[in-house]
């Protein structure tokens, strides 16, 4: 039997990156897959190697939009085991020049998205026993510089997760976080600096072994997911290929 085999997850930024990649080895590993981004015309392209999944085109900065893609994953296949929140947004600004829409962006799609999802996918989580993977960053747990709204949420998110976890540590439910390094996706490939940057401030976000690879960082997700993972609750898992190790 796969890992995640009969798991129904729902995961979201399954249109780009890590998500997607998530998508497909969860797919692999038996589960079927619920995908939720923005873009629906590059789902169907990364759906076509997701066999029995299916997604859903949602901004996750709408608690609507959450609570309906919820209730449709579950409508779709009668249960949810996993939530996985990959989505994620980062733009490099100069704290001084951030406009509030920038910061209300920042949370919007880092935090109060995964906290929306979180909230609606609960109580299917608590029947069938589940859990829930946060993808936070190694932006959850240090400074990186002109981030200061991604950071904040990152931070913000990781909170959530050991809030959660405390809040429902009597329950048959299990929350954690991943916290990756630089992953080689278009969020890093399409990564723009402010204008006049500090390149050395820049250059200390650099891995020292370069990009991961995010099938590499997916199977960590997997394990967290699946029964594996049985005995890890409020965790908080640094992927980074030895970015933070000092
Ligand atoms: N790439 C890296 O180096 C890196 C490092 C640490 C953490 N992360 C985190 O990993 C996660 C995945 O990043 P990635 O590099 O694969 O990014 P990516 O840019 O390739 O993909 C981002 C995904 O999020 C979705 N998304 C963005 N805004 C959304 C919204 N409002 N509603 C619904 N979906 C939305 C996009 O549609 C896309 O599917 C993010 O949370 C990111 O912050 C990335």
């Amino acid at each position: 039997m796969s890992q995640l085999s009969g798991k129904v997850a729902l995961v979201t930024g399954a249109s780009s990156g890590l998500g997607a990649a998530v998508s497909r080895l969860f797919a692999e590993r038996g589960a079927s897959v619920f995908g939720v981004a923005r873009d629906a015309a590059r789902m169907t392209e990364v759906f076509t190697e997701v066999p029995g999944g299916t997604y859903a085109s949602v901004d996750i900065a709408s608690a609507e939009a959450c609570n309906q893609a919820v209730a449709r994953c579950v409508e779709e296949f009668g249960r949810l085991d996993a939530l996985i929140n990959v989505a994620g947004f980062h733009q490099m600004r100069h704290t001084i020049s951030m406009t509030d829409e920038d910061w209300a962006k920042d949370l919007a799609v880092n935090l109060n998205g995964p906290f929306f999802l979180c909230r609606a996918a609960l109580p299917h989580l608590l029947e069938t026993g589940g859990n829930i993977v946060n993808v936070a960053s190694i932006a959850g747990i240090e400074g990186e510089v002109y981030s200061a709204g991604y950071c904040a949420a990152k931070h913000g998110l990781v909170g959530l997760t050991r809030a959660l976890a405390i809040e429902f540590t009597s329950e048959r439910l299990r929350v954690n976080a991943v916290c990756p390094g630089g992953m080689l996706t278009p969020q890093t490939t399409e990564f723009a600096a402010p204008e006049d940057a500090d390149w050395n401030l820049i250059m200390r976000i650099a891995a020292p072994r370069g990009m991961m690879d995010v099938a590499d960082v997916a199977k960590t997700i997997a394990f967290l997911a699946s029964d594996d993972a049985a005995a890890v609750h409020g965790a908080v898992y640094i992927v980074d290929a030895g970015k933070t190790a000092g």
